[in-house]
């Protein structure tokens, strides 16, 4: 089975065998199924956050719940949405509907059931935000499970699912709390200045979901066109006392304040100040608008990739003595 469809880099790699589930019930038979057979599985969404090495032996499983029910409980707005659903259809349908606080991660790609793992993020937002709950099948047992949003050990970029939890569980529904409110957050980055460039500079719902997508898509290559999987790195995190050397020697390296002790280092900068990007190597590319995106720039293999991705991650470790590590899930 091919999965060049089924992963935004798009590789053509394949998979022995690529099944689905639609609801909790057929989710708990793909649990005895893959619980019993003697092929490792890989759960995916959209695969926009995958990369491919080669031929997956094995079978690849994917969520097809659809449908968004909302409520009102104790005040609070909910939203379960099926965990195959689009990240970005919930993210239109909050705001179409006045359910606020989702605006910022407007046009991140991939689906809801992702977005409880990653803890996708931007613009100042992050998922964990707006996350009240999930709900998932365990695999080795077939028993449906729920966690709350404390459960999960969210972080940056970070969950147990990534981690100790990893292959665990097969998502079936995240239930994401949203504002009847409008609060809108405007202080990443150039929002701000795009809004002032329109002359908005108290927007709407809408408008500001209309400007994170305007700023996507002048940075972020269209996996339709090109393909790719966003960043392609984390942006590493450092003490206080390797940021005030960079610091002193980078005057205008950009940073984000974590805590009082650490700093968040853009990798984007930095692989852009070791001259990579637009550059590509083989078949594999840096974006020549967003340095932490690599790029398929036509048949690259995930071998391509991966070459681009260790020669980078070299190149920063010699300019900057900082390690980079890919938030792309490397299969
Ligand atoms: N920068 C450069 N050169 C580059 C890229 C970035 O100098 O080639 C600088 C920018 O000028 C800016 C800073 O680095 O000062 C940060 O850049 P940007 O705002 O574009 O964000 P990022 O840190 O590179 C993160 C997320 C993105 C998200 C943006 C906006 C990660 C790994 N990436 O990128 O998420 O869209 O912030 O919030 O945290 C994704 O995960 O796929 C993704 C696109």
């Amino acid at each position: 089975y091919s999965l060049l469809n089924h992963n935004t880099f798009g590789i053509d790699a394949k998979c022995n065998r690529f099944i689905e589930y639609s609801s909790i019930d057929e989710a708990q038979k793909v649990s005895v199924i893959i619980s019993n057979d003697n092929l490792p599985f890989l759960i995916i969404g959209s695969g926009s956050n995958l990369l491919l090495k080669a031929d997956y032996k094995g079978n690849v499983v994917h969520s097809d719940i659809h449908g968004i029910e909302t409520s009102c409980v104790n005040g609070e707005y909910l939203l379960r949405c099926g965990s195959g659903e689009v990240f970005d259809d919930v993210v239109a349908y909050c705001v179409e509907h006045g359910y606020y606080g989702a605006e910022n991660l407007s046009l991140i790609p991939g689906e809801v059931g992702a977005s409880a793992i990653q803890n996708i993020g931007a613009y100042g937002a992050e998922a964990k935000d707006i996350i009240a709950k999930i709900e998932a099948v365990e695999i080795a047992t077939g028993n449906v499970v729920e966690f709350d949003n404390s459960d999960c050990g969210y972080k940056y970029r970070q969950s147990k699912f990534k981690n100790e939890w990893k292959d665990k569980y097969l998502m079936t529904y995240v239930t994401y709390k949203l504002d009847r409110t409008f609060k809108p957050k405007l202080d990443y980055g150039n929002i701000r200045a795009k809004l002032a460039e329109r002359n908005i500079p108290e927007p709407s719902a809408e408008e500001l979901r209309d400007i994170i997508i305007e700023i996507r898509n002048a940075k972020l290559p269209d996996p339709k066109v090109t393909g790719n999987a966003g960043s392609f790195f984390m942006n590493p995190i450092v003490g206080v006392d390797k940021f005030m050397k960079l610091n002193a020697e980078y005057p205008n390296m950009p940073y984000y304040e974590v805590s009082k002790t650490s700093y968040k280092i853009p990798a984007g900068w930095m692989i852009e100040q070791c001259g990579w990007k637009g550059k590509r190597l083989g078949n594999a590319g840096v974006h020549d608008k967003q340095a932490l995106v690599l790029i398929n720039c036509g048949g690259a293999t995930g071998q391509d990739i991966i070459k681009l991705c260790d020669t980078i991650r070299h190149d920063v470790f010699d300019k900057f003595g900082i390690e980079i590590n890919p938030e792309v899930n490397i299969r």
